[in-house]
């Protein structure tokens, strides 16, 4: 039986993320903002959150109900049955997104319906979920739009953009998801090399190495959501777990580069790798950009250099710019190289005419994926 689901996804990569779900096997996929609705039967929804490398979660909806004001939310909550996906000894969160007139203040709607929820749990049990606000077994999603709120159940559990190999830290990560669809967009194939000479903590590089080994980024998560549900399929599960495993491949065609000048963020592009047994296939090298050599004939660059204040300050910044587009030029002939940067002072700086401009946002910061065809 198909189910409706709705992926989550950052603004910007709805297309290729409904892309990404059609290659996984998703149907009737249509495209929302910062969303992707689609359907698919239970092993669609296990395979996209072990599989999907761009989307953030899997919600799937199980009511729409009205909710003009908090009393009405709190009725509409009770009339579901929530028996039926939990127990009272499993424990719950509540999310919510989204706002109408009455209903203002996310937080308080997150604990309108967590009470509707509990009370219902106390009156037919007289015993109630604990909250658990950083594991919870239930996480439950309440999308106020108008006067209906929209409650789903999250799949995913945490955002699947945590893969499991990078610790919460670093200076200025891509996020993982955001590295795989820059990828994805770049049209990079594993036949062709791969290089970001200002590796940060190696997360493209990783993302690219898991893509040419056929790597499910599902696999080194701790757990999903789904695994804690009363109807979970366990045997399904294992099945999809040991698919992905097979699927494995062990040997890279063509070389796999990170580098950065800063040691100590390079030693956590290390450790990252090998907290994904990656660290054989990638070669990370401590150097400065003008250091950079191409590592085979043909290839493709893709970096984020810095661009805020944050980062560095603006003439230190324009220079790395023009170093890069000095570097492209001169020693990277026969590549494809692609910049990210939310700057538009500084992209001029590289030099270099762009064959390609395309919008994405890097959390709530409009940038633009540059493209250099190097001949
Ligand atoms: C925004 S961060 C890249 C983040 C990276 N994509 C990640 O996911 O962690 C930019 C990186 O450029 C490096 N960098 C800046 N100037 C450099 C230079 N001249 N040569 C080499 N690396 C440089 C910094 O050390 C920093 O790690």
């Amino acid at each position: 039986m198909n189910t409706q689901y709705f992926a989550t996804v950052a603004r910007g990569l709805e297309e290729i993320a409904a892309q990404e779900l059609q290659n996984l096997g998703a149907q009737s996929v249509k495209v929302s903002f910062t969303g992707v609705y689609f359907q698919g039967d239970r092993e669609l929804l296990y395979r996209v959150n072990l599989w999907s490398r761009i989307i953030f979660r899997v919600l799937v909806p199980i009511a729409k109900v009205k909710s003009f004001n908090s009393q009405q939310l709190y009725r509409s909550v009770q009339q579901i049955d929530w028996a039926e996906y939990l127990d009272p000894d499993m424990t719950l969160a509540v999310t919510c997104s989204g706002k109408n007139k009455q209903l203002n203040h996310s937080h308080f709607t997150a604990l309108q319906v967590k009470k509707a929820i509990v009370d219902q749990q106390q009156q037919a049990f007289g015993q109630r979920s604990d909250v658990d606000t950083e594991e919870p077994d239930l996480l439950v999603n309440a999308h106020i739009d108008n006067n209906r709120c929209v409650l789903s159940l999250d799949s995913s559990g945490g955002s699947l953009h945590r893969r499991g190999y990078r610790p919460a830290v670093g200076l200025a990560p891509l996020k993982e998801t955001l590295a795989a669809a820059l990828i994805d967009l770049s049209n990079w194939t594993p036949e062709l090399a791969f290089y970001d000479p200002l590796c940060g903590s190696g997360t493209l590089p990783i993302e690219a190495t898991m893509k040419a080994l056929n790597i499910a980024p599902g696999l080194n998560r701790d757990g999903f959501g789904f695994q804690n549900w009363l109807d979970y399929d366990r045997d399904l599960w294992e099945q999809l777990l040991t698919e992905a495993q097979d699927q494995q491949k062990n040997h890279l065609e063509v070389p796999i580069l990170g580098s950065d000048r800063d040691p100590e963020v390079l030693q956590q592009a290390q450790e990252n790798a090998e907290n994904c047994q990656l660290h054989d296939y990638i070669q990370f090298l401590h150097q400065n950009l003008d250091q950079a050599e191409p590592p085979a004939k043909h290839g493709v660059i893709i970096c984020n250099p810095p661009y805020g204040e944050r980062l560095g300050n603006t003439e230190e910044l324009e220079s790395l710019y023009k170093l890069l587009g000095d570097i492209f030029k001169q020693r990277f002939t026969g590549w494809t190289a692609y910049i990210l940067t939310g700057s538009k002072h500084l992209s001029k700086k590289v030099g270099l005419r762009t064959s390609q401009r395309i919008p994405i946002f890097n959390g709530s910061l409009p940038c633009t994926l540059l493209k250099y065809e190097l001949y």
